[in-house]
C-alpha cells in the first residue's frame, strides 16, 4: 500500500443504517480513502454477540458490502472486507484478552446498556465484544479510526491495551486516534427530537433508512414532530423537532444555520419539510439504486471481499507474528 497512515473503520452487518450513520460514518469513507490508507470491514464477529438469524445475517452481509461500495468505498485502492474471513482478528483478541481485566470491560458503559436489553443472552461476546474492536483496529497499525460517540469508550480500551502490550513486550502497535466526525451524534428521532435518531426505535418514522426510497422519505419528514409556532428557528432547548431538521438540511446541503434560517424565513414549516426531504432524498436515492444493483450480482460481491480479505491478511499477519514473537511463541515454519 502507499506511504499514508492508516485508517480503519467497521460497521456491524447488524440490518438498517440511518442517515445518522451515513453522516457520521459512511459520507466521510470516499473521502478520507483518499487521503489514508483505508481499512474498511464488515464487523461479523461482533454482530454474534447478540441473537442473529442465520438467513437474516448473511443477507445483511452482501447489503452492507454493497452499500459500502454504494457510498464510494474504491476496493481497489482501499481494502474492504470481512472481519470473519481474516482470523487474525481472532486470533490477536485472544492474546489481547490476556492483558485485559475483566473489570474494564464490566465497566462499558455499552456492556452495561445491552445487557439490560438481552437479559437473556448475557454471554461472554458481549462482554469481550470491545478486545475483538482492538484488535482489528490495532492489527493494522491504525494511526486513525472515524467512531461515533457510542465508540468513544472502546477506542479508549484499544489504547491502553497497545499502551499495554507496548510497555509489558517492547514497541508493537501504533496507538490510534479516534475521530468523530460532528454532524452524526447532532441527528435526532424525527418522532422524539429530544432522543438520538435510531435504527432500533420501534416507531419507523422516528428514523430515514438508507433503503427508504423518495416516498418514504418525504412522508416521514412531513410527519416529524415540531412545535406550532411556523418559525425556522435553530433553538435546541425550545425547538428540537425544527432544529434537528435544520441540522439535517445543512448537513446534507452544507450551508450553514444562518443560511437555512434566511432561505426559510417567512415560510411555514410545511414548504421546509418537504425541503428537508428533497436534500436527503437527492443525496441517499443514487446510493440506493446502486447499492440494488450491486446486490444482483453476488459473485462480484464475493469477488471484492475475498480480493480485501487476502490483503487485509498480509498486513494482519504481519502484525499478530511480531506480537506471537514478543510473547514468546514459536513462529510456524512453512514448507
Ligand atoms: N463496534 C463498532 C460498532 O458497532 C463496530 C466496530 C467493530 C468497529 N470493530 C471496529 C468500529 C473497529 C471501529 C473500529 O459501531
Amino acid at each position: 500500500m502507499e506511504d499514508k497512515k492508516m485508517l480503519f473503520s467497521a460497521i456491524q452487518p447488524s440490518g438498517i443504517l440511518t442517515i445518522g450513520n451515513y453522516l457520521g460514518a459512511l459520507r466521510n469513507f470516499k473521502k478520507l480513502q483518499d487521503d489514508y490508507n483505508g481499512v474498511f470491514a464488515l464487523a461479523d464477529l461482533h454482530t454474534l454477540t447478540v441473537k442473529q438469524d442465520p438467513a437474516i445475517l448473511r443477507k445483511n452481509i452482501y447489503e452492507l458490502t454493497a452499500l459500502y461500495l454504494a457510498c464510494g468505498i474504491d476496493p481497489e485502492k482501499s481494502i474492504l472486507f470481512a472481519q470473519s474471513h481474516v482470523s487474525a482478528h481472532t486470533e490477536l483478541a485472544w492474546v489481547l484478552n490476556t492483558i485485559c481485566y475483566p473489570g474494564e470491560l464490566s465497566r462499558m458503559t455499552q456492556f452495561k446498556d445491552k445487557s439490560l436489553k438481552h437479559e437473556d443472552n448475557i454471554n461472554m461476546g458481549l462482554m469481550d465484544y470491545p478486545v475483538l474492536m482492538a484488535a482489528d483496529i490495532l492489527l493494522y497499525q491504525t494511526e486513525l479510526v472515524p467512531i461515533g460517540a457510542d465508540q468513544k469508550q472502546h477506542l479508549e480500551l484499544a489504547r491502553d491495551l497497545a499502551i499495554r502490550f507496548n510497555n509489558r513486550y517492547g514497541e508493537t502497535f501504533k496507538v490510534p486516534e479516534g475521530y468523530m466526525s460532528k454532524s452524526a451524534a447532532r441527528v435526532k428521532s424525527l418522532a422524539e427530537p429530544e432522543r438520538k435518531m435510531s435504527k432500533s426505535d420501534a416507531n419507523l418514522n422516528a428514523f430515514i433508512s438508507m433503503d427508504d426510497d423518495p416516498a418514504t422519505v418525504l412522508r416521514k419528514f412531513k410527519r416529524a414532530v415540531t412545535d406550532s409556532d411556523d418559525k425556522i428557528i435553530y433553538s435546541p432547548e425550545d425547538k428540537p423537532g425544527i432544529s434537528n431538521l435544520l441540522t439535517i438540511y445543512c448537513a446534507f446541503t452544507g450551508k450553514s444555520i444562518e443560511q437555512a434560517q434566511e432561505e426559510f424565513a417567512g415560510k411555514g414549516y410545511g414548504d421546509f419539510k418537504v425541503a428537508v426531504g428533497e436534500v436527503v432524498t437527492s443525496a441517499i436515492e443514487p446510493i440506493r439504486q446502486e447499492k440494488n444493483r450491486l446486490l444482483a450480482d453476488k459473485t462480484y460481491l464475493d469477488q471484492v471481499l475475498s480480493n480485501g480479505a487476502e490483503r487485509a491478511e498480509r498486513l494482519a499477519y504481519r502484525t499478530l507474528n511480531k506480537v506471537y514473537k514478543k510473547v514468546g511463541l514459536v513462529l510456524r515454519k512453512r514448507g
